[in-house]
């Protein structure tokens, strides 16, 4: 904060109110925060001149720690899982109203649970009669349903992957990084950290070099490729820094820089 500039603009994008409410400690004048989706970026940054952009995707600890938020299959809490507390779709309504192959399709393609089927069957027989009331109760069916043993509590893929469905969080990262293309200034960087394979892979893709194909002497095709941005390896947090949080286990950065 000390190095914003006179000029420099330092912009900080989230849905919580809790969020909000830190962000109010910061009290510097050229800080702004937005209670907004990160995938309407263009609709504050009008034009083109972002030299650099943080993405720490996912859920936060504080969201995860306040059973109230429903993020936690260890403590009873409802089932909310929303991001932004104001969004219409909660978890509750995907347990409760979508359809068994939709179920199981989340927890496949966001979970990448191998076990999706036979839990997404036993969530719906359950509620046929009775209520899953709260985070508990569904941590409890799933780890019932679930036959292959693992050391991470049974539940956690399925979680994660409801939340990412209630928040849309691909869909969302996806527009995002594609608006950022464009708004960055040449020799900006985006760093981007990611706990979910399906997220670095959005990234990689986004990023990566464009491959023009035209006809030049028929029937030879010539291909041009343009390399705009380069991107780097992934960056694995040390083990010291998982030993101090490790919640940092998972993580997964990358730096893109427009070239
Ligand atoms: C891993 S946490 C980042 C925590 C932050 N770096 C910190 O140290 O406090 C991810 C945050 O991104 C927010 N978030 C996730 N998807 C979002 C989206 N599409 N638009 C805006 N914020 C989003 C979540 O609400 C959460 O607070």
């Amino acid at each position: 904060m000390d190095k914003l500039s006179s000029k420099g603009q330092l912009v900080s994008f989230d849905l919580d109110d809790s969020a909000m409410e830190a962000a109010k400690n910061i009290k510097h004048e050229n800080f702004r925060f937005i209670k907004t989706n990160f995938s309407k970026i263009d609709e504050f940054i009008k034009d083109n001149s972002l030299t650099g952009v943080l993405i720490d995707c996912g859920v936060s600890s504080p969201q995860l720690d306040e059973p109230q938020r429903g993020f936690s299959f260890q403590k009873k809490g409802p089932l909310d899982m929303r991001f932004n507390q104001k969004q219409k779709l909660t978890c509750k309504d995907v347990i409760e109203k979508f359809s068994e192959k939709e179920i199981s399709t989340i927890l496949w393609k966001f979970g990448e649970e191998k076990e999706s089927r036979k839990i997404a069957k036993s969530i719906v027989k359950y509620r046929e009669k009775n209520v899953i009331n709260n985070t508990l109760d569904l941590a409890e069916i799933i780890k019932a349903a679930k036959t292959i043993k693992t050391k991470k509590h049974p539940a956690t893929k399925s979680f994660q992957a409801l939340r990412m469905a209630v928040n849309s969080e691909i869909e969302n990262l996806s527009v995002c990084l594609e608006k950022i293309k464009d708004k960055l200034i040449k020799s900006g960087k985006l760093v981007i950290i990611s706990f979910h394979s399906l997220e670095d892979r959005i990234a990689k893709q986004t990023f990566k070099p464009k491959i023009n194909f035209y006809e030049k002497d028929i029937p030879l095709k010539h291909q041009e490729v343009l390399d705009e941005f380069k991107i780097s390896k992934i960056i694995y947090p040390s083990t010291e820094e998982i030993s101090l949080n490790p919640r940092a286990r998972s993580a997964k950065m990358r730096i893109v820089e427009k070239l």
